[in-house]
C-alpha cells in the first residue's frame, strides 16, 4: 500500500530554501527541536491543551511509523547537514479497516506565512490519495481560524461538532471526482 516519496524543495523567500520529506528514525533530537521552537499558544492550538513536554509515547509513535498506515512529513532547512532543523510537521493517522486518515500539521513559530504548512499539506495530501485513501479528516480548535483558512483553501469543508462546539471537524474527499 505505501508508496515512495519524491522530497520535494521549496523556496523560503530570503534565498533560502526548505525540503519536505518522510520523517526518520533518527529525527527525535529535531521533533524536540520543533516543539521547543513553539509557543504556548501554539502548543495548545496543535494539542488541544497546554503541555510543556512532548509525551514520551508521541515521539516513539510518530518515529515508528507504520507506513501502511500513517505519514510523516517534515520541512527541513539545512538538509543532511549539522545543522539540519525541522520547521514544520504534518501527520496522518488512519483508524485499522478504514479509508479516512486524520491529519495533524505545526509550524515553528519563527518560519509561518512563509506556505510551509500550506506545502506540507498538499504533499501530504498526495501521499494519502496515492495510498488510496478516500477521505482526510481532522479537529480544529474553533478558534483557530488561521488553520480554519488554511485548510479551506484547500478545499477542506468545515462543520460543527454539536456535542462540542469547541471543535470544528474538516472533511476532504480524496477520490477523484
Ligand atoms: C496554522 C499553521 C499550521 C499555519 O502554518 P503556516 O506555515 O503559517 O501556513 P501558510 O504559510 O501555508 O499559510 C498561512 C498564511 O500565510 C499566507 N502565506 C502563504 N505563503 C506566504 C508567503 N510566501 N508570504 C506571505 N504569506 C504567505 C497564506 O496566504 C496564509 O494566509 P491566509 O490564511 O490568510 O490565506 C501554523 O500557524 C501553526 O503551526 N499553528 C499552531 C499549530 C496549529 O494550529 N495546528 C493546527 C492543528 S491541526
Amino acid at each position: 500500500m505505501s508508496t515512495p516519496f519524491t522530497n520535494q524543495s521549496y523556496a523560503l523567500g530570503n534565498g533560502d530554501s526548505y525540503l519536505i520529506r518522510p520523517i526518520q528514525a533518527n529525527d527525535k533530537e529535531r521533533i524536540i527541536g520543533l516543539f521547543n521552537h513553539l509557543s504556548p499558544e501554539s502548543r495548545y492550538l496543535r494539542f488541544a491543551h497546554a503541555i510543556s513536554k512532548l509525551p514520551d509515547d508521541f515521539l516513539e509513535d510518530i518515529l515508528h511509523l507504520d507506513y501502511e498506515t500513517e505519514m510523516a512529513l517534515v520541512a527541513v532547512i539545512h538538509p543532511q547537514t549539522e545543522s539540519e532543523e525541522i520547521i514544520g510537521i504534518s501527520r496522518y493517522v488512519t483508524p485499522p479497516n478504514q479509508s479516512i486518515c486524520e491529519f495533524s500539521l505545526s509550524v515553528s513559530d519563527s518560519y509561518t506565512t512563509h506556505g510551509i504548512g500550506t506545502h506540507l499539506m498538499l504533499d501530504l495530501i498526495s501521499h494519502a490519495k496515492k495510498n488510496g485513501l478516500l477521505e482526510m479528516v481532522g479537529y480544529v480548535l474553533s478558534g483557530n481560524s488561521k488553520m480554519l483558512h488554511l485548510v479551506s483553501d484547500l478545499g477542506f469543508k468545515a462543520f460543527t461538532i454539536h456535542d462540542d462546539p469547541d471543535f470544528k471537524t474538516v472533511s476532504l474527499s480524496l477520490s477523484e471526482e
